[in-house]
């Protein structure tokens, strides 16, 4: 184990300290763009403006004959544009790869100082993050990089889900984890052919009553992983997302999908397509009504102790937490996007 004084000093010389807290971001949605198509990074300038992060990807999706296209597209991208608020990621190749070395040797080296976070796929276990530690410790001093580049791992693999825990606590490098369904579906050999979402065959049924059809109720193949992500994460002070949805074409279900994990804790969800940037702005942003009730409750209990009666429902210190949850994001929201204060109240 490292002993708690080494934890938060610099892995190179001259690389910048690691952070002792993340910075306080609204990150409602990763947007994905894929940086090897000209077409699409002359649109960054105004997807920039839209999303809360724009992320370029290098891994899956991206066409073996187009990996380093992809890689000088997004060094181009991220020097000619300026994000603003807006955070700068990449989605690097996967630490077995043939093309993972030079995606962050050449990237940090052009544009370090920009890079928010580097997301890092396919992680089984706290040696992967260990190792990315290091070697972007090394280039941060190299190229005299200021602030730490964080990382985000993608939960993606049945040995990744099982070392979850000691993969959100491995480095003070850690932002938070995605839920990569794809890739997770294939390791654990489930029998779909989906990105993300539920599946009709996955259901509890209604007991029998006599001969009357009996109801099927489909269930959410993505629960127990979500919910193992959120506590890992929620314990080591780094953030949960769900990632992609790949039916683009069904936005309700993308939506329910993106609401269970809202509900359970996640801060945002990858969108890959412009439909799904809208989608995640309403499910991510916490709903008025909520924000309202929320709002009566932290003004019930100034101090946050006590129990008070509010619409006949019941509430003490517990509840003034939650509230706090809600009414803290409500905060961020109007923070980012004034016109939301209306909405809100605040
Ligand atoms: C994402 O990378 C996934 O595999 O779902
Ligand atoms: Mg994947």
């Amino acid at each position: 184990m490292k002993l708690p004084r080494n934890f938060f000093k610099p892995l190179a010389v001259g690389a910048p300290a690691p952070l002792r807290e993340l910075p306080v971001r609204l990150e409602r949605m990763i947007h994905f763009v894929p940086p090897h198509i000209e077409k699409m990074r002359a649109k960054v300038p105004e997807i920039a403006a839209q999303v809360d992060i724009v992320l370029g990807n290098l891994e899956d999706a991206i066409p073996a004959d187009a990996k380093e296209a992809a890689r000088a597209g997004f060094i181009a991208m991220a020097q000619a544009t300026d994000f603003g608020g807006t955070g700068l990621w990449t989605r690097i190749n996967a630490l077995n790869s043939p093309w993972v070395l030079d995606d962050l040797t050449q990237i940090v080296g052009a544009v370090g100082d920009k890079l928010d976070v580097v997301m890092v796929p396919k992680v089984e276990g706290a040696w992967d993050i260990h190792y990315i530690d290091q070697l972007l410790a090394q280039l941060e001093a190299r190229h005299g990089v200021k602030k730490p580049i964080l990382v985000h791992a993608i939960l993606e693999t049945a040995e990744g889900v099982m070392n979850v825990e000691a993969i959100a606590a491995a480095s003070p490098r850690m932002h938070g984890i995605s839920l990569g369904p794809a890739d997770l579906a294939a390791s654990r050999a489930m029998k779909t052919t989906r990105v993300g979402g539920g599946h009709p065959d996955y259901v509890v049924l209604a007991d029998a009553a006599g001969d009357a059809p009996r109801a099927a109720y489909q269930q959410d193949l993505w629960h127990y992983t979500t919910a193992k992500m959120v506590d890992a994460c929620a314990a080591a002070g780094i953030k949960p997302f769900y990632g992609p949805f790949g039916d683009f074409s069904d936005a309700a279900a993308c939506e329910a999908q993106f609401r269970n994990a809202f509900l359970m804790g996640c801060a945002g969800a990858w969108t890959l397509h412009p439909s799904q940037i809208g989608i995640a702005k309403k499910v991510f942003s916490p709903d008025p009504g909520e924000v309202a009730f929320a709002r009566k409750i932290l003004d019930a209990m100034p101090d946050g102790s006590g129990a008070v009666m509010i619409d006949g429902k019941m509430q003490d210190d517990a509840t003034w937490k939650q509230a706090k949850v809600v009414v803290d994001l409500a905060r961020l929201v109007v923070a980012k996007e004034p016109e939301a204060a209306a909405r809100y109240g605040l």
